[in-house]
């Protein structure tokens, strides 16, 4: 089954067509993060007007040099969670194409669609697993029971992970997105200078919460300016990196050892960090699956591999199919479809 897929949650509009779920036939992106980097974070109505821009052109890139034999047998998009006009602007085009061509219409999560990159990566990999999908809006720790059988068991109280890289960018003057340019920083940094506090919540175990770490990178700064003294900005970079990092390893190996869950898959554009990839490989050996560096960021080829097991479970969507700011992982998709 080729699967035709459309990705505009945030701010890059993606098309992709892949093959039983696994094999990816075509996978166009364009990024819009060096129009958002001008603003120093993403714009949404300028996302939205951009996908806009894109998304025709980039449909066509990704049927052009299909082999000829090759039919498209549905269509899947996004339609949650995401920036709202971004996500309308694939909701509608998606439409129109599976109504124009007569094929069936898969709603898809891109939380799931996160998880579902590591299909791409390793095509023997198969649930039960625990998936750890950490992104510019999710910090998540996911119970995937079966393809699409799964339970979020840990989620983020505050900024997200990839939101805490970008912010943490932001204070130390460097560019948009900030994850990558933390990265880079921190390699010639040294990474027991600074303090930093370890993220702790009450109530439970799994959840996640970077704001602390980020105000105190905010204060780190301001306490050496005012004492007049320089900041080593790249050991702030590596303190803080590290710092994330221990957190979603700690979290996932507690929820791994409380689960009984040995399979872990790492997801989501923070996993496309060296550290943390380097750091669960540490913790979890052979257990630890993470997609290539080019499938963790947003994606259209992600979202074709989910849709693949989301249509044999029957999820489907229609003319009336609409997009939605903000559902749960283990919400349900296909009742929402079809109010
Ligand atoms: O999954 P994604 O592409 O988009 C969302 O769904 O949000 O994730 C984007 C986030 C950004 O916050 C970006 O700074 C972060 O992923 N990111 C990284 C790295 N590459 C991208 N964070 C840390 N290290 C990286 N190498
Ligand atoms: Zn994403």
């Amino acid at each position: 089954m080729n699967i035709l897929a459309f990705e505009t949650s945030c701010d890059e509009t993606a098309v992709a067509v892949v093959r039983n779920g696994r094999e990816i036939i075509s996978n166009e992106l364009f990024s819009q993060s060096d129009i958002h980097a001008l603003y120093g974070g993403i714009v949404p109505e300028i996302a939205s007007r951009q996908h806009m821009l894109s998304i025709g052109p980039l449909c066509d890139k990704a049927l052009e040099n299909l082999p000829p034999d090759l039919q498209i047998d549905a269509v899947a998009v996004t339609v949650a969670p995401g920036l709202i006009g971004a996500l309308l602007v694939g909701v509608n085009f998606a439409k129109s194409y599976a109504f124009a061509k007569n094929l069936p219409l898969i709603p898809v999560h891109h939380i799931r669609g996160h998880i579902a990159s590591a299909y791409l990566s390793e095509p023997d990999l198969s649930p039960p697993f625990l998936a750890a999908v950490a992104s510019g809006g999710h910090t998540q720790l996911i119970h995937v029971k079966d393809y699409t059988v799964m339970t979020v068991i840990g989620t983020t109280r505050d900024d997200a992970a990839g939101e805490a890289f970008d912010k943490a960018a932001r204070v130390l003057g460097l560019g948009y997105p900030g994850g990558p340019a933390i990265s880079a920083l921190a390699e010639s940094g040294d990474d027991s200078k600074y303090a930093m506090p370890f993220c702790q919540t009450k109530t439970c175990e799994y959840d996640m919460s970077f704001s602390g770490l980020k105000t105190a990178l905010l204060n780190l700064c301001h306490n050496t300016r005012q004492k007049g003294q320089e900041l080593d900005a790249p050991s702030a970079a590596a303190c803080f990196e590290k710092a994330i990092c221990q957190s979603i390893v700690s979290r996932t190996t507690a929820a791994s050892k409380a689960l009984g869950i040995k399979k872990i898959v790492m997801a989501g554009g923070v996993a496309a960090n060296a550290r943390l990839r380097r750091e669960l490989v540490q913790a979890f050996g052979e257990h630890a699956h993470i997609p290539s560096v080019y499938l963790c960021g947003d994606n259209a080829a992600m979202i074709a591999a989910q849709a693949f097991y989301e249509y044999q479970d029957g999820v489907k969507g229609n003319t009336a199919l609409n997009a939605y700011a903000s559902i749960p992982a283990d919400g349900d998709l296909n009742g929402l479809c079809q109010q």
